[in-house]
Parts: C-alpha cells; sequence; structure tokens
C-alpha cells in the first residue's frame, strides 16, 4: 500500500504526521479466502490549518501579479511546463495502475485518461503559443498604439471529480497555470493517491508556492478557504450542490470568478427514422463507457413508440454482450462502479420505477455482485418517476416511449441540466427542424452520435445547472486569464 505522507506547500515538500485517511479500491480482492475491498494506503487528513497555509502560500506567490510567476515571460512559464510534462511522463505506468485501483476504470481507459492529459498538456502549450503571437502584434487606431495582452487573474481553487481525477482536474489546473495564476489543488476524494506520483515533478518545475496541495475532508478544508475571500477563481468539476454551497462562502460573491462543469442528465432520441443498429452501437458506448460514470454518458433515451420494441430488443442484445470482468482484463467494457453507495442508490432508483408501472427489460438488469452493477434496461419510463429526472451516474439506461417529438423537446426545456443531446435520425428534414430547438436548450447537439468531450479543442460547457464558464483548449486559456491592454497615445511628447 502507497502511505502517502507528503504535501506541497510553498514549494517544500511537508511530512504529515497527523491523522490519515485510508483508501480502499473499489474492486474487491480475495485476501485469506475472504473477498474485501482490497487497501491501496492512505493520505494526509489535513485542517483548516494546512489549507489556509497552503492558501497563503498560493497569495504570497501570487503577489497581488508581482510574483515571479505572474511576472515571467511566456516563453518562461511553457518551459516550465514543458518541465513538468517530462517528468510526468516519467511517471506513467506507476500513475496508470493507481488510477485503475482507485477508481476501477479499466486499465486501457487508465492509459488513454494519462495520455489524454499529456496532448491536452501540449496541446494547451501550443495554444498559448498562438495567444501570444496574437498579443504581440500591436493595433494602430486614431493615433493610439495598442497591445492586447492576457493577464492571469490570481489565485485558482482547482478541484476536479472522480470520473478523471486525473484529466478533468488538469483541464483546470493546467490552463490556470500557465496563464500566471497560482494553484491551489485539492485532488476528488476517489483518485487522491496516484497525485502524489506528481507532488515532485511540480515542486521541481514551477517557482515555490505556485503549485500548493491540500489534503482531507473536502467539507472540512475547502469551506474555509472559500469563506477567506481570497480565492479569485473557483475551478471545480463535480456536483452543482457543491459547486453552490462553496461560491455562496465567498464573501465577494460576485467577485469570484467560476469556472464549473456540473450536473447533466444527457438525452439520446430516436425517432422513427433512426437507423436503430447505429442508435444502438453509439447509446451503448454512451450511456455504459466507464459504467455510465460520466457527466457527458447519455442517461435517459426517447425513443419513438413505433421503433420501441425492435430498439429494445437490439439494446438488450448488446448489453448481454458486453464484456463484465476486473479493470485490468483486456477488453474489459463494465468493471465495479467507484462509489460504495452507489449500488444501493441505483436499486432505489430503479425500484421508484417499478413501483409506478415500469419494469427492468433485460436479463440480470441491476443485479449486483460485490461493486459490479449488471446494467439495467428500464422500461417505460416515465416523468413521474427519480429515473426521469435525477441524474444516476451509473449503468441504468431508462427508455420513455414518445409520440410526438415535442415530448423529448419538453423534457429538455424542463430540466435542469442543458449539457449535451444525441438524435438518431436518418432523415435529413428531421434532424435540421431539430438542431435549432436542442442548440437553444444545450451546448452540443450530436447527429446520430454519442455524447461526449471530446476532441479536446472543442468548446466544452452546458447550460442551467451543467455549468458555468467554457472548458477547452483555447477557451480554458481565456477562461483563467483577462484581456488587458497596454496603450501607447502617438503624441508629441512621445515622439520626442
Ligand atoms: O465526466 C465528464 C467528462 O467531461 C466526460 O468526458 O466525454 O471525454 O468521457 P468524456
Amino acid at each position: 500500500p502507497l502511505h502517502q505522507r507528503e504535501y506541497l506547500v510553498g514549494g517544500e515538500i511537508k511530512i504529515w504526521d497527523g491523522p490519515v485517511q485510508e483508501v480502499y479500491s473499489p474492486v474487491y480482492t480475495l485476501e485469506n479466502g475472504e473477498l474485501k475491498r482490497k487497501l491501496l494506503g492512505s493520505y494526509p487528513l489535513g485542517t483548516e490549518k494546512e489549507a489556509m497555509e497552503a492558501l497563503d502560500a498560493a497569495v504570497a506567490a501570487y503577489n497581488n501579479g508581482q510574483g515571479e510567476w505572474p511576472t515571467m515571460s511566456v516563453s518562461g512559464r511553457i518551459a516550465c511546463m514543458e518541465n513538468f510534462v517530462y517528468k510526468m511522463i516519467k511517471q506513467r505506468e506507476e500513475v496508470i495502475k493507481l488510477l485503475m485501483w482507485e477508481i476501477a476504470k479499466s486499465y486501457t481507459d487508465s492509459a488513454k485518461e494519462f495520455d489524454r492529459t499529456v496532448e491536452y498538456i501540449n496541446a494547451t502549450i501550443d495554444a498559448l503559443k498562438d495567444t501570444d503571437r496574437q498579443s504581440s502584434r500591436f493595433e494602430i487606431k486614431e493615433g493610439v498604439v495598442a497591445q492586447i495582452r492576457r493577464s492571469p487573474l490570481g489565485v485558482v481553487l482547482s478541484m476536479g471529480p472522480f470520473n478523471y481525477p486525473l484529466n478533468e482536474t488538469f483541464t483546470t489546473l493546467i490552463p490556470a497555470l500557465i496563464m500566471g495564476n497560482t494553484i491551489l489543488f485539492k485532488a476528488p476524494k476517489h483518485g487522491v493517491l496516484l497525485h502524489s506520483y506528481l507532488l515532485r515533478a511540480f515542486q521541481e518545475s514551477f517557482p515555490k508556492g505556485v503549485v500548493n496541495t491540500i489534503y482531507g475532508r473536502g467539507a472540512v478544508i475547502t469551506p474555509p478557504v472559500m469563506q477567506s475571500g481570497k480565492v479569485d477563481v473557483l475551478a471545480f468539476i463535480g456536483s452543482s450542490k457543491v459547486a453552490n454551497d462553496l461560491k455562496k462562502r465567498h464573501p465577494k460573491i460576485n467577485r469570484l470568478r467560476a469556472v464549473l462543469s456540473l450536473d447533466a442528465k444527457n438525452a439520446a432520441i430516436v425517432t422513427q427514422h433512426a437507423d436503430l443498429a447505429v442508435a444502438v452501437s453509439e447509446i451503448i458506448l454512451g450511456s455504459l463507457s466507464f459504467n455510465g460514470q460520466r457527466c457527458t454518458a447519455i442517461k435517459i433515451i426517447f425513443v419513438h413508440k413505433s421503433v420501441a420494441d425492435a430498439f429494445l430488443q437490439q439494446l438488450n442484445t448488446a448489453v448481454s454482450k458486453l464484456k463484465y470482468g476486473m479493470p485490468w482484463e483486456p477488453g474489459v467494457q463494465i468493471t465495479p462502479v467507484t462509489e460504495a453507495d452507489k449500488p444501493t442508490y441505483l436499486n432505489e432508483v430503479i425500484q421508484d420505477a417499478t413501483a409506478k408501472g415500469a419494469a427492468v427489460v433485460n436479463e440480470n438488469g441491476g443485479a449486483t455482485a460485490s461493486s459490479f452493477v449488471f446494467p439495467a434496461v428500464v422500461y417505460p419510463v416515465n416523468d413521474s418517476m427519480r429515473l426521469y429526472h435525477e441524474e444516476q451516474f451509473g449503468p441504468v439506461l431508462p427508455v420513455v416511449p414518445f409520440e410526438s417529438i415535442q415530448e423529448p423537446i419538453d423534457y429538455q426545456i424542463n430540466s435542469s441540466h442543458g449539457m449535451q443531446v444525441s438524435i438518431f435520425s436518418n432523415d435529413a428534414k428531421e434532424v435540421a427542424s431539430l438542431i435549432d430547438p436542442f442548440v437553444n436548450l444545450v451546448s452540443r447537439v450530436n447527429i446520430n452520435s454519442l455524447s461526449q468531450r471530446g476532441p479536446d479543442a472543442y468548446p466544452f460547457t452546458g447550460r442551467k445547472d451543467s455549468a458555468e464558464g467554457t472548458l477547452s483548449i483555447a477557451d480554458a486559456l481565456r477562461a483563467f486569464s483577462i484581456r488587458s491592454l497596454v496603450t501607447t497615445k502617438a503624441n508629441d511628447t512621445n515622439k520626442k
């Protein structure tokens, strides 16, 4: 087990000697003839005191924009980041293995998460070079020479979610960092230990106090940090409940900038003109990759009544062919769910639906074994059921039959979410008539394909409770900076 005691504050790696939090894998293994969650290690259960020390180190390193990092040239910051990526790649295998054990993501997908993150950092560096080229141009208007720069915002509190503990933490931390901000960083509850392999890379690549880590229970260490009013940007990917709670604590909430990616309940709409084979294969991937534990996952499926039976038959066959197994098994598609209380919650929402007239229509749907939950197709779901409204974030596929296309449009209008929708239809006219209504209700409309975040160069955002601000490579650079101007008036004094 990895008993992590190190944390990074003000450029120093400190050693923790207080209470710790043990970390158990969602994966059960056989120990002395007994099936048990594997003990992976432990990490510091820091308190308000350590959190405030780390915050003060970030504030000092920023030093009202006068610190070494916020005043460093763009090329200097890029060189530090390149050094960091170089060191990060050396830890590839260790990070991937822990990622797999900590959240039960398959080895293949854990490796993809790592490699995608490295690509993301490299693309961010390239995007910054482009931005810098633009800001080194001067514009001359009405006798004024203007240079538009991108300047940092201050101290960023960066927190990612458990389903992409490396990648989605870094999709805010990296752009915030490279734009000259200083960072206070808390790893998600599941996926903490893997970051211990990167502490030294941070320490050795950036000036003192630029990256600071905090460990402990989120509910204990993040509220005082927000209440201090010293955080300039909240960069958070997780639930809107937590995000709202954190925002409200900031004494100058109107001045706090927030870059948030939050709850989502993405719909798939299968019309009577859909190619059902395409719809089924995309919906399987869209709703069940990483057991449906993705904000972009398809979490509700609307199917036209005339094709519902044929669709369900094909869907159930596809679900029955999915490969279940341990995360390290090659080709595995369904792995244990990450959160210990998830099987109970999923069982509750399925029972709520069946009590109100729906049924689990696939063999073994919803059955559990240790931390496995077998995907459940639930039909017919309607708006009286929890599965119609709640973001299940797990392997349950609620299917809603519809007669009029206005029904899924109304669902989206009334939903508190607005991230993505997938429309399955081979009728070009029908597709064209649906794009406008949906593009004004969500932030991405996918035609005949699943919902997803990538490619990472695309803007990633959402409406209503689904997001605040936009993430992607170029958008994220904008999100963590301000366009500032240096103007020079070509008057007589300047000419002399
Ligand atoms: O959990 C939310 C992620 O942004 C999903 O990303 O679509 O690349 O899996 P993904």
